[in-house]
């Protein structure tokens, strides 16, 4: 199409409201349809209207902060962890009551729980400042944060921006850092954008999001051969807001060995060679052992679909092998009851799925 014919195309529909109007909407019903990598599709009103501040930045003013907008939409008082808004289906992290199945990242409901200020990370709007880090990161080391403002120790956390883990940590306000990420194409992930980190979680726009498979139900009911696949650069992420967890010693260069060994091969011998001793691999298959969801490991090259398969000597350790992301029943964090670990049989669960010898 030429300039002329351009202009003349846009004279007429200036003329034509309503031929705008269908002509948009059957851009956008295209541009977003399913058949298109785009993550959120279809029917603009569902979401829009019932969350006119995400369009209407004016009214952003009257919340105390952006990142309820998140929480409101992400959130839900059944207990079901996946929620329909139009056509999209919508991963809930936050409900009201117990959770059914939660999602792979664990649903912040532990941490607004009574009492529940160590379960999880007390995310603004959600649970109020947790009383023992005073809003701090435990751990935080600057050198080890790439974002240009740096964590903010007199503001809450968030779900995105410079306080927060999802979307462009160069930027402080919630909604700015991830906006564009719900309607762009997500595929591949390879960490260049938002939208292509998996989960949003892109770090800062200098440097690689972090990389993984993305489970279509996001990891809720997962099995050993359907799951999420991470790989190490999740531990990046957590490291720019928990970097001493990484430092062998104060002036180390950057062995994880702080308190448990994170980006550390698991081990083809000793007690790592039986890992989830609950199931054994097929008969001659040296060195492979079956992945436990409730342990995963990270993959130094990215799977492009869940592998039921985990390599001695290769798959590692990451921060995730035992913490929740967003939150858990349990203090720290944690995969499990930690003061209940050993209490267990062997291969019954928590740290035994790769200490199956202690
Ligand atoms: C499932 C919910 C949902 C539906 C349906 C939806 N949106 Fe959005 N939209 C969002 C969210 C969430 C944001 C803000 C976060 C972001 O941009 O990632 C947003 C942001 C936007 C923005 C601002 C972001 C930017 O790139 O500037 C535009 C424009 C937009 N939507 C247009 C549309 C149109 C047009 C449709 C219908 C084809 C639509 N949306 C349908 C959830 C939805
Ligand atoms: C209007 C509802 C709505 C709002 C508001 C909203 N989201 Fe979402 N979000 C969605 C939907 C729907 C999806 C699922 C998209 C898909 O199919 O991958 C989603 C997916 C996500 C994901 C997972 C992406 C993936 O890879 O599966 C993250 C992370 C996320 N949103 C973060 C945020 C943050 C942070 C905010 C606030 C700045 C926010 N969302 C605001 C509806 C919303
Ligand atoms: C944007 C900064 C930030 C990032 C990124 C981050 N955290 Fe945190 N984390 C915090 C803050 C702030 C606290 C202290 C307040 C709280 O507990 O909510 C915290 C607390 C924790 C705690 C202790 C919780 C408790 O109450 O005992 C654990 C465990 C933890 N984070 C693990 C992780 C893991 C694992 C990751 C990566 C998946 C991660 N964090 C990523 C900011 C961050
Ligand atoms: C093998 C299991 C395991 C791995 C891997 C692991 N952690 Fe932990 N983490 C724990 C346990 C157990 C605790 C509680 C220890 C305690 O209370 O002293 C903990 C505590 C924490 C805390 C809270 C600190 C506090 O003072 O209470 C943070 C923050 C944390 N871990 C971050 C991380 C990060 C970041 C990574 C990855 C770099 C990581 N962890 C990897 C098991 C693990
Ligand atoms: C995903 C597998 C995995 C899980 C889960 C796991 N570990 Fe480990 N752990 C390892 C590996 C691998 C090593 C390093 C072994 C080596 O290099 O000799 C290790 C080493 C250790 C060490 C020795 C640390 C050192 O400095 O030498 C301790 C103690 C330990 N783990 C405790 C725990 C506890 C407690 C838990 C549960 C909270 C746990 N581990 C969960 C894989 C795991």
């Amino acid at each position: 199409m030429t300039k002329k014919n351009l202009k003349q195309l846009l004279r007429y529909l200036r003329i034509n409201s309503i031929i705008i109007i269908v002509v948009s909407y059957t851009f956008f019903t295209f541009y977003f349809s399913e058949n298109t990598l785009a993550t959120v599709s279809g029917d603009c009103d569902a979401c829009h209207k019932l969350f006119p501040g995400l369009l209407d930045e004016t009214l952003h003013g009257e919340l105390v902060s952006t990142n309820v907008l998140c929480i409101n939409c992400h959130s839900s008082d059944g207990k079901d962890t996946v929620k329909i808004i139009g056509r999209s289906r919508v991963p809930v992290v936050f409900n009201e009551v117990k959770p059914e199945n939660p999602l792979a990242g664990g649903n912040f409901f532990y941490v607004a729980e009574f009492s529940g200020d160590r379960k999880g990370h007390n995310v603004d709007g959600i649970a109020s400042m947790d009383s023992k880090f005073k809003g701090a990161p435990p751990g935080y080391y600057r050198d080890f944060d790439p974002s240009i403002p740096g964590y903010n120790t007199e503001k809450p956390l968030n779900c995105a921006g410079s306080n927060g883990c999802h979307g462009n940590r160069n930027i402080k306000n919630p909604y700015d850092a991830i906006k564009g990420a719900h309607h762009a194409v997500d595929k591949p992930v390879d960490g260049t954008t938002t939208a292509r980190s998996y989960r949003f979680l892109k770090n800062t726009d200098e440097i690689k999001g972090v990389v993984g498979f993305e489970d279509a139900d996001w990891g809720r009911n997962s099995t050993s051969d359907k799951h999420n696949e991470y790989s190490p650069s999740i531990d990046v992420l957590c490291a720019s807001c928990h970097g001493k967890f990484h430092l062998r010693d104060k002036d180390g260069k950057k062995s994880p060995w702080f308190r448990h060994p994170v980006g550390i091969v698991l081990p083809e011998t000793g007690e790592y060679a039986r890992y989830n001793p609950d199931i054994s691999p097929p008969d001659g298959m040296p060195g492979v052992r079956i992945y436990n969801p409730d342990a995963p490991v990270g993959r130094q090259k990215v799977l492009k679909a869940p592998g039921e398969e985990v390599k001695l000597g290769e798959d590692m350790v990451i921060c995730i092998s035992c913490h929740i992301a967003h939150s858990s029943p349990y203090e720290s964090i944690l995969r499990w009851d930690y003061d209940n670990i050993y209490a267990h049989e062997e291969g019954k669960g928590g740290c035994l799925i790769c200490h199956t010898g202690k």
